[in-house]
């Protein structure tokens, strides 16, 4: 089936109500028949819905979905992309592991493993995005996980997926994506290789700004391993967001071709800007990774990254002109969003790091939601005139 038929008709079975649309399951436990039934499915000789921090309904169909739109095997959802990355890694890594990733990683992953990692002797290595021939050298033998994003938050820069996943492939390692900038209607890092794909449900797959969640799909031999360490650890997604996440994933590609329609237009038209440097955006022909993104991705997705001439206070001004477009946080919402990662998601790394990540104090990235494009242009055309 294609992918948008997927999206709206895999369905938890109906209810003796035989209700058109997924209805709620807000329960946090369910019965059994006696206590042979309730000791055979402890034991695991039954699927079925124990203990919603195990499973639930509504969280069961949203991980169905995600499974088959990115090629998995088998999923898990979490509360928070944050919970999905950090379960993942917890639950596979032990003592004395070592993790290769990529520099430019999202600042709470890049905190994850400087700041906490190390308290459970779990070491990293990072590699420049430019410079994916040198993650051979950086290989040990304790090292257990490659891990990337791609695109990039927030410089929008590109990792070759089909390389990663052969270097992973020749030394036995675990490639893990975080693919929350692609969704999996942009781009599915299994087909390159990679064992497990993350993603921060709470931003485009939710795509209205709502809710928080996170779900990891992939090899089911890992998910296992994922599943028993989060049942027992609780970042279990509420059943809530799952019927939220799950209606939302029913019109991603619609939203989707719109989001990437949107921003390859506003993405021109910074390009054109005199005081708008290093514009990035992967379907642009001057990316300098345009070929990998033509190669891996459907298309360019929402998020466009640039530099104000002038540093950070004319990157100031920029924001503080802004009208329409939302000063905030997230990403991959309906309304567009503008952001200055060095300050406000970025700011906890140190000059150092954040510069090798490629964010300048002068980047400034634009989230294209779903407006008219010619209003978003407008904004940004004022704003720009302003700093
Ligand atoms: C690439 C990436 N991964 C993970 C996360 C974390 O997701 P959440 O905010 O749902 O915990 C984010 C959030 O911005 C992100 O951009």
């Amino acid at each position: 089936m294609h992918f948008e038929t997927e999206a709206i008709r895999t369905q938890t079975e109906r209810t003796q109500f035989q209700e058109h649309s997924t209805p709620l399951y807000l329960t946090s436990s369910y019965v059994f028949e006696d206590a042979e039934d309730m000791r055979a499915s402890f034991a695991e000789e039954k699927e079925r819905n124990i203990y919603s921090r195990f499973t639930n309904p509504n969280t069961s169909e949203f991980v169905e979905k995600i499974t088959k739109m990115e090629g998995a095997e088998a999923g898990f959802a979490f509360a928070t992309g944050m919970s999905a990355v950090f379960s993942t890694l917890a639950a596979l890594l032990d003592s004395g592991d070592h993790i290769i990733s990529a520099r430019a990683v999202f600042g709470s992953t890049h905190s994850l493993f400087t700041k906490f990692f190390p308290k459970w002797n779990i070491s990293h290595s990072y590699f420049n995005v430019n410079d994916v021939d040198k993650i051979e050298s950086l290989i040990r033998p304790e090292t257990k996980i490659i891990f990337a994003e791609s695109p990039t938050n927030p410089g929008v820069e590109l990792l070759d997926l089909e390389v990663l996943g052969k270097i992973a492939e020749k030394h036995n390692l675990i490639l893990i994506i975080d693919n929350c900038f692609a969704t999996p209607y942009l781009q599915n890092p299994i087909k390159f290789g990679a064992q497990l794909v993350i993603h921060s449900a709470t931003k485009l797959i939710d795509g209205q700004g709502r809710v928080l969640g996170g779900v990891t799909v992939g090899n089911a031999n890992l998910i296992r391993e994922i599943y028993l360490f989060s049942r027992n650890t609780g970042p279990a997604l509420s059943p809530f967001n799952a019927w939220v996440l799950s209606k939302s994933l029913e019109t991603l590609p619609v939203r989707l071709d719109r989001h990437c329609e949107n921003a390859l237009k506003i993405a021109e038209f910074l390009e054109k800007q005199p005081n708008a440097e290093k514009v990035k955006y992967p379907f642009l022909k001057s990316h300098p990774q345009y070929e990998i993104a033509k190669k891996q991705m459907k298309a360019g997705g929402n998020i466009i990254s640039f530099e104000i001439k002038g540093g950070l206070e004319a990157g100031r001004n920029f924001i503080n002109a802004i009208e329409l477009c939302s000063r905030s946080a997230n990403l991959g919402d309906t309304r567009s969003i503008v952001t200055h990662p060095a300050s406000t998601t970025h700011s906890k790394l140190s000059e150092e790091d954040r510069l090798e990540a490629g964010i300048s104090v002068g980047l400034v990235r634009i989230s294209v939601g779903l407006e008219h494009p010619d209003d978003v242009i407008a904004d940004l055309e004022q704003a720009l005139a302003r700093v």
